[in-house]
């Protein structure tokens, strides 16, 4: 499976969005990683389906990490708003089954989340339905923080657990340094907020993460 970054642009200037994403994308980002927190299930806000709007002319996979209570009764709105795949949290409904297929059902793939604490089994009724799982290597709700080290031996079992056709996204704390580890790990999918658009020149930034990662 290629492995591939995807910039998160909670770390982007948000007066210079558009701009930001072009330089990204300039530099060879495929998938773009937009969080979406509700001050409930994560004590955060971050941005609505607005801002999936806006990022909607660029021709990349617009990734939505939904951070929110009940995803299942948001799923129409970003799909709507022109998300590509839909990642919802296991620990944010009782009805997981349930939200993946209205995820599928609104045409878009789906992804499931784990947070830290989270087995890997917890994923393992839900592997065959999705496009991506995504270990969480902070906890939810916040960038800027740093990479949990027992995260390394989780991607390992999850890859074991999804087999080698399943996008593994890692997100929290990837930059030089931790995206190497996490690829020989086994993940597929890099998520970096700070590490990217933390740096005054997005682009390069991107490119030297995704050479640590292996990115072809
Ligand atoms: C955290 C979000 C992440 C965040 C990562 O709850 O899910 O996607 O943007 O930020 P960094 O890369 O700064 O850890
Ligand atoms: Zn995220």
């Amino acid at each position: 499976m290629r492995r591939r970054v995807a910039p998160s642009i909670l770390a982007a200037d948000f007066g210079r969005l558009r701009e930001q994403v072009r330089e990204v994308v300039d530099a060879g980002a495929e998938v773009i990683h937009v969080d979406i927190m509700d001050g409930h299930f994560v004590p955060t806000f971050s941005m609505g389906p607005k801002a999936v709007e806006a990022l909607r002319e660029f021709d990349v996979v617009l990734d939505i990490h939904l951070m929110v209570d009940r995803p299942e009764r948001h799923v129409a709105t970003f799909a709507s708003a022109g998300a590509t795949n839909i990642t919802m949290h296991f620990e944010a409904t009782p009805h997981v089954h349930y939200a993946v297929h209205a995820i599928l059902d609104a045409g878009c793939t789906a992804g499931v989340a784990i947070t830290p604490s989270t087995p890997v089994e917890a994923l393992s009724e839900i592997r065959g339905d999705v496009w991506s799982v995504l270990c969480m290597t902070v906890n939810p709700g916040w960038g800027g923080q740093q990479f949990i080290p027992a995260s390394l031996d989780k991607i390992r079992r999850l890859r074991e657990l999804i087999g080698p056709d399943v996008e593994l996204e890692v997100d929290g704390g990837i930059d030089t340094d931790t995206a190497g580890p996490c690829a020989e790990a086994g993940a597929s999918l890099f998520v970096a907020g700070t590490s990217v658009f933390g740096s005054p020149d997005p682009g390069a930034a991107f490119r030297q993460v995704a050479a640590r990662a292996g990115c072809s």
